[in-house]
């Protein structure tokens, strides 16, 4: 008998239909061209650029010289989700038990454990889009079907009531909310997401993963977790954590909050896969909850300025519509009326993958295509960068687009 080479062997069939990330592909172009000297400016990645706040690092420093590195539990240390349940009381009116809340390896563990945890064969997640990249591809490896409903620039990339009721079917297990939105920076007034919560009320079956790390990252308006709204707490998933608000990106520390049955299980997952989070991310995070909050409205100031600079710009140029972001650091202009073209180099111009290649290969500027988002008429511009180098990269993105005939 012949063994197989390592070649022929066949994969998890739900692991061969996960789409490798197109964002890894822009990013690869874009260090392979600055490799070669070119001064590639990139606003293409979704992480601060500020460094940790000093009170949290220290803290971090601090548990390593104490020798605090050992595992702790494994849904995170009793300190640390008192700590989260103290702000999940302090900041949105919600009152859950520490053993209610799972500490994971960044918020994109607790999304993934959640949505686990929640669905399997047969039923749908719905999915506004433009959409995070990693959530259809999580609900593909639950074995879940994702199904992607469609927002629009007119109703600023938001769900209606409407089209959320149309999208419901019986096989609906999950709607994935997220808000402040990356890729949009969209953000729902309480009244909105009250308007979602009202339709759900009679779908007692779908259960809401609501998606709030972008919350302190919000230029107007409170932010409304969803969990808060009457009768959603016991069906809903409130996802959060430190890589946005307090620039901790590399520290990988998220969390979920949810009915025990549900933050029960995800421990379970869990526990089998990859034990608690990092014993000095948590003394980390436990800093970052009780430190005062000054350095977290500096860098929301700071990327609201940035806002109002990239919005203007942008919706200076022919053929962009742009409408303005509410939160994170991502605006999502959309660029239909672009498509179809051939640059004078003789590039054809047919989708947003081919415009972002045409502006990072010919104007040295990285962006995303939305096609990454499932919404093919944007693209995603992070403004997670400095004044400077977003003035520059907004000349040469006029430029670039001025030159399409
Ligand atoms: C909407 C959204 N959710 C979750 C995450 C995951 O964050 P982390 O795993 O760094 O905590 C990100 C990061 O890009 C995000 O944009």
């Amino acid at each position: 008998m012949t063994q197989k080479t390592t070649n022929e062997m066949r994969l998890n069939a739900r692991v061969e239909n996960v789409a490798p990330s197109a964002t890894l592909a822009m990013s690869a172009r874009a260090s392979e061209l600055r490799r070669e000297g070119r001064p590639v400016i990139v606003l293409s990645a979704g992480e601060p650029d500020f460094d940790t706040p000093a009170p949290i690092s220290e803290a971090g420093a601090k548990a390593i010289r104490n020798g605090f590195t050992n595992y702790t539990a494994n849904a995170g240390m009793p300190e640390l989700r008192e700590a989260i349940a103290g702000k999940l009381q302090r900041d949105n009116d919600l009152r859950y038990d520490p053993d209610q809340i799972l500490c994971s390896n960044g918020a994109k563990q607790s999304v993934a454990l959640a949505v686990h945890v929640l669905t399997g064969e047969g039923d749908e997640v719905l999915i506004p889009a433009p959409h995070w990249v990693s959530y259809p591809e999580m609900a593909k490896l639950a074995g879940a079907e994702p199904k992607r409903v469609p927002t629009s620039v007119e109703s600023g990339y938001k769900l209606t009531p409407e089209a959320l009721d149309d999208a419901i079917t019986d096989r609906t297990r999950l709607i994935v909310l997220c808000s402040p939105s990356n890729p949009t920076g969209a953000a729902y007034s309480p009244d909105e997401l009250e308007a979602l919560a009202e339709v759900l009320r009679s779908h007692e079956q779908v259960y809401v993963l609501s998606d709030e790390i972008y919350e302190h990252i919000r230029f107007a308006g409170e932010h409304q977790a969803f969990a808060a709204l009457p009768g959603m707490k016991n069906r809903t998933v409130t996802i959060n954590g430190f890589s946005k608000a307090y620039a901790m990106t590399g520290w990988r520390l998220g969390y979920l909050a949810a009915p025990a049955r549900i933050t029960d299980a995800a421990a379970k997952v869990q526990s089998q896969f990859t034990s608690a989070p990092s014993s000095i991310s948590q003394k980390a995070g436990v800093a970052a909850l009780e430190m005062d909050h000054g350095p977290v409205r500096e860098m929301r100031d700071a990327f609201r300025e940035r806002r109002d600079l990239v919005v203007e710009r942008l919706r200076a140029i022919d053929g962009v519509r742009c409408p303005e972001p509410e939160g994170a650091f991502y605006v999502f202009p959309d660029v239909s009326a672009l498509l179809g073209r051939e640059t004078v180099s003789g590039r054809s111009i047919e989708n947003s993958t081919d415009l972002c290649f045409y502006l990072l290969e010919e104007h040295n500027v990285a962006l995303v295509m939305g096609e990454a988002f499932g919404a093919p008429d944007g693209l995603r511009l992070s403004y997670a960068a400095s004044r400077e180098d977003l003035e520059k990269a907004l000349d040469r993105i006029e430029e670039g687009l001025a030159a399409l005939p």
